[in-house]
């Protein structure tokens, strides 16, 4: 049983159960009735602007029942009830504010110690798995990375992926893109390039959220794949280096793509990005596309490319990476919003050819919300 009392006049509202409690504001719960005045009972839409919401709100009486309680409302008389359970789910009377740096509610921070832990799943089991698409989808919203196993080994497999969840993102490199190298084979001395962990298309606004990479054919000596947490990477640089971390997340940096014809592609972001109560809400880090920092404090730039120079150097530590060897009919999926990416060197015979995607995050989310509401 909840018991309720009235504070300042009316204006705000203290619920009791047990030893617990949480105190709601009038206008708080107004905007919140669930009444078929309040929202649109088919698509839960809200029918009223925050205009319609009486400017001095105050309840004037408020009743308890075994699952709820009802209020009424002083201005209009109106009459709301409120269900405990969804009161206690919506609760806001609690500490909000985060340490800058902090992980989002739900993620989990990782280095090379997770390489035996990859969430990974036969895209079949996905496809036809309830349970399966819904754990494989939890992973990688905790973790911002898992594999997928049994691709079908063509063009376009990869597009298998995004259907579980969403939907591709389509750039100016088009709907998918080839990352393919022919290792010349009677040149053993040649060593393709590796590749610094990066995000991919951080000069986008907003800049893609999920990236697909398929690989169709990897004979080529090395070539591995590598992936790092970047907000893992940022926790470490806070905690190394507190002022360097907070530079990187309170100045922007720049970056740009004018690679083909029609095309100048420009952002200006930070590369470690905060949300409004400290927590970390993006990583951008691509040496290939950061353009001239033109927005630190002339006095601050010192600074700043230490912090820079640090941050890259954690990245590079093989103590934060995970690394694997793709084989055709497998792909990865990352959060382009967290998890950087790589292409160890390779060398001697044999091709290499992967094929990418973008998507976006917030189908992944969607997707795993809706499963989860099904139970
Ligand atoms: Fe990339």
């Amino acid at each position: 049983m909840v018991r309720a009392t009235l504070e300042d006049e009316g204006q705000v509202l203290r619920l009791r159960q047990g030893s617990g409690e949480m105190r709601f504001h009038a206008i708080w719960l107004r905007d919140n009735a669930q009444d078929a005045q309040t929202r649109d009972p088919g698509n839960g839409q809200r029918l009223v602007t925050v205009a319609d919401l009486p400017e001095d709100c105050r309840i004037a009486g408020v009743e308890t029942g075994d699952d709820g309680i009802e209020v009424t409302f002083a201005s209009d008389g109106k009459r709301v009830r409120f269900d405990s359970d969804w009161l206690c789910r919506h609760a806001y009377d609690h500490p909000q504010q985060a340490v800058p740096g902090d992980l989002p509610e739900g993620t989990e921070a990782w280095d090379s110690r997770f390489s035996g832990n990859v969430p990974l799943a036969d895209l079949s089991a996905l496809q036809s798995d309830r349970e399966a698409l819904k754990d494989w989808l939890a992973a990688l919203r905790r973790f911002g990375f898992a594999k997928v196993t049994q691709l079908r080994v063509e063009e376009g497999g990869l597009f298998d992926v995004v259907d579980l969840f969403g939907y591709v993102r389509e750039t100016n490199y088009g709907r998918l893109f080839e990352v393919r190298t022919e290792v010349n084979p009677v040149n053993l001395a040649y060593t393709g390039l590796g590749l610094q962990a990066h995000t991919d298309n951080p000069y986008r606004d907003p800049q893609p959220t999920v990236q697909v990479l398929a690989c169709l054919e990897n004979s080529a000596d090395g070539g591995e794949s590598m992936v790092v947490d970047g907000f893992a990477a940022a926790q470490r640089l806070r905690d190394e280096d507190p002022e360097g971390f907070a530079l990187l997340a309170n100045h922007c940096a720049r970056f740009s793509y004018r690679g083909s014809a029609g095309v100048a592609l420009e952002s200006r972001r930070p590369m470690i990005e905060l949300a409004p109560d400290g927590r970390l809400q993006a990583i951008r880090f691509n040496s290939r596309s950061i353009a001239p920092l033109v927005d630190v404090p002339f006095e601050k730039m010192p600074a700043y490319y230490a912090a820079y120079r640090r941050l890259s150097a954690i990245i590079d530590d093989p103590a934060m990476e995970v690394q694997f060897k793709l084989s055709p009919g497998e792909a990865f999926v990352v959060d382009n919003t967290r998890v950087l990416h790589a292409r160890k060197g390779y060398s001697g015979s044999g091709t290499r050819w992967l094929q990418g995607c973008y998507a976006d995050r917030d189908g992944i989310l969607s997707t795993l919300a809706a499963l989860e509401a099904q139970g």
